[in-house]
């Protein structure tokens, strides 16, 4: 049974609000609820997708901007674009980087030029996408020919044992410790999601049939947490 929307408009509607709501809290809960391994995983991401200097890089649903300022630490010449849809979550991005200018769009209807980016990271994000399959068309159309996708994103593990740990970790502690410092619907919302979201496997193949070919992953923590890191198919 399923307590949330998970695809389309009314799904958008309900991420908007939720975001703008947890936006203060946003990275302390970070921190808190995967003591402080987050912060390890961005920088896999950041050096996965083998950054060069001086060049033009968009972190998708960037949120409050810890992907972008971790890239701008390795990459101190290059220009990062932040997008994301909740201005709430902007908001915090902005006052923290000069050096990162920041667009407020929802990633199926990308505001950029054709091929106008090498680098394209998203963490934590396409699971909140309102149309996974169009967003990611749009970010292929948006990438250079050979440009490169990174992704970071929770899974359920297939281990039996952890498996089940993983779910009471979710269902039942990580709601209650969310509604002890934000809002607990908000981490109903992510173990329903994550759920929800296909697995690995089934990503893969939703990546390559998006445009994307020699998609290389990397797990952590047991399967919980996946980096997947795409091309863009030349024409
Ligand atoms: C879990 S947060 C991740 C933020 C950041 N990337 C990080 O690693 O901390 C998910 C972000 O995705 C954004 N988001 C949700 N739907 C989106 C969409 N359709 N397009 C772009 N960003 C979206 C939310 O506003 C939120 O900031």
């Amino acid at each position: 049974m399923t307590r949330f929307i998970h695809h389309g408009d009314d799904k958008r509607r309900f991420i908007r609000r939720m975001f703008a709501e947890i936006a203060p809290r946003y990275d302390l809960l970070n921190r808190l609820l995967t003591l402080g391994m987050d912060r390890h995983w961005r920088k896999r991401l950041a050096k996965a997708v083998r950054l060069e200097s001086g060049e033009r890089i968009l972190d998708l649903a960037c949120g409050t901007g810890d992907v972008a300022r971790t890239i701008a630490r390795q990459q101190p010449e290059s220009i990062i674009v932040g997008a994301d849809p909740v201005p709430e979550m902007l908001a915090w991005t902005s006052t923290r980087s000069l050096r990162l200018r920041t667009v407020c769009c929802e990633s199926e209807a990308l505001p950029f030029q054709d091929n106008s980016f090498r680098t394209i990271t998203v963490a934590f994000g396409v699971r909140n996408f309102s149309y996974l399959d169009r967003s990611l068309q749009e970010i292929n159309r948006i990438l250079a020919p050979d440009g490169c996708l990174g992704i970071l994103e929770f899974a359920l593990p297939t281990k039996g044992r952890l498996r089940r740990f993983y779910h009471w970790y979710l269902t039942s502690l990580l709601p209650r410790l969310g509604a002890l410092l934000s809002r607990g619907y908000a981490y109903h919302y992510l173990a329903e999601s994550i759920r929800h979201f296909p697995g690995p496997e089934d990503f893969i193949n939703l990546l390559a049939s998006s445009g994307f070919s020699h998609v290389v992953t990397e797990r952590f923590l047991g399967g919980t947490v996946w980096l997947y890191r795409g091309q863009k198919v030349s024409a």
